[in-house]
């Protein structure tokens, strides 16, 4: 154990050097007040990425008003006060190419420049979307063969954040050029990746740059290289706990590969959607945060009740996702259908995350949370982050939790092993 935290505070300081050094290089790019293509893409998400995202809730029918209207919101509910910055316009904006090869939006984007410029007046961010194929998964033109004229296109409409989603570039180049060949197939991947990545910082504009191919090729191993500050990991996220719940699983040992300016992204919240009860919202809520994962809030925001309001405006749970340290929470023991993570956090408080992962049958039944396994020493202080109350955590104590709700709690000072 005392090696366990030896080697656990050796990487502390080596990660908060890390994210030191990242900071003062962004510092210094604009303190020099030199042209944005200085700044360096880890700079630009040196904490996960937070915001909304029109596909979760408009899929293909979103427009022009839609964009306006979710900026307004998000200034009008709080939550750009609570960090959500980024709008982004997610696929089906594309219309045609012209005759020297320049994209523009179809008919329900009328201005992207002009929209781009609304959103920025509000004090927020926009993103976009496309694909390395030519089509976008949503059938719409991709940037294949066009990866420059399309980086220079986002950068002078004004965009600050590009999600790449692969799509038909499988069909388009990795089955035709690489048949039955899987190794090169991935080369060719990590290869239109690389190049949208060029392309970006060529046309000059600090953008946060996407990756959306679901984790294929174990992407966090490779995606920082090539210019990644957040990747998915899995397949797409649905409104309903077996999937959240799926992805949550699916997130266990990528941890060591977050950090600041690089994130694992387990896909965009489904905070408010579908059938999720209050206990799933909150619980799906708090392990994004547990995750360090983008935080891009995917609802219905003109029409958003106030207790899911209240869920994604949370100070205390953000503050989680959004710790300095960068560093992604684990799970460290589950007992049956009870599951506890921890998240290291800066100043070395802890968060701890019990989830009752288990179906409404056995609902509330009883659990006793083993603080030895967590490396914690005895009784801890902390504060529920759900219910703003001081909590005691004992070892062996007794916990009842109701299907799929969590406790999140924050230990300022925890108490822990020394041996
Ligand atoms: C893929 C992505 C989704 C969304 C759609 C758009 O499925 O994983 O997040 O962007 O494409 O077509």
């Amino acid at each position: 154990m005392e090696f366990l935290l030896k080697s656990f505070y050796e990487d502390l300081t080596m990660r908060a050097f890390a994210s030191l050094s990242i900071a003062a290089l962004a510092i210094c790019s604009l303190a020099a007040g030199a042209q944005q293509r200085s700044v360096p893409r880890q700079a630009v998400a040196l904490t996960p990425p937070m915001g909304w995202n029109s596909w979760n809730h408009f899929a293909g029918n979103v427009n022009d008003k839609d964009i306006r209207d979710a900026a307004d919101q998000l200034v009008a509910t709080g939550m750009k006060d609570a960090g959500y910055i980024y709008v982004n316009i997610d696929d089906t904006w594309e219309g045609e190419r012209d005759a020297n090869g320049e994209l523009h939006a179809n008919a329900k984007f009328p201005d992207m420049k002009a929209l781009a410029e609304y959103v920025h007046s509000k004090g927020l961010k926009i993103g976009i979307y496309s694909s390395p194929g030519s089509k976008t998964c949503g059938g719409y033109e991709g940037s294949l063969g066009h990866e420059q004229q399309d980086a220079q296109l986002y950068a002078d409409w004004g965009f600050d954040y590009l999600k790449y989603d692969l799509c038909s570039f499988r069909g388009d180049v990795m089955d035709k050029q690489a048949p039955n060949d899987k190794p090169a197939q991935m080369r060719l991947m990590i290869a239109a990746y690389a190049k949208m990545d060029r392309a970006l910082k060529a046309a000059g504009r600090p953008i946060v740059f996407s990756f959306c191919q679901y984790g294929w090729d174990a992407v966090w191993e490779w995606g920082p290289s090539v210019g990644a500050n957040l990747w998915r990991t899995t397949g797409d996220v649905t409104p309903d706990w077996d999937r959240i719940y799926a992805i949550v699983s699916q997130q266990e040992g990528l941890e060591k590969y977050a950090g600041p300016g690089h994130w694992n992204d387990p896909d965009m919240l489904e905070v408010g959607n579908g059938k999720l009860t209050l206990e799933e919202d909150r619980t799906h809520f708090s392990m994004w945060a547990m995750l360090a994962a983008p935080l891009l809030a995917g609802n219905d925001l003109p029409n958003m009740k106030p207790e899911i309001k209240a869920i994604l405006t949370n100070r205390d749970v953000i503050a989680i996702d959004q710790d300095r340290l960068g560093r992604q929470g684990a799970r460290i023991y589950s007992d049956g259908e009870v599951e506890v993570w921890t998240r290291h956090l800066a100043g070395g408080a802890l968060a701890i995350a019990v989830v009752a992962v288990g179906d409404s049958r056995y609902s509330t039944h009883p659990f006793h949370l083993n603080l030895h396994k967590l490396g914690l020493a005895g009784r801890q202080t902390g504060k529920d982050l759900w219910t703003g109350r001081t909590v005691e955590l004992t070892e062996n104590m007794p916990l009842e939790l109701t299907s799929h709700d969590v406790l999140l709690v924050r230990i300022g000072a925890p108490k822990v092993l020394v041996q």
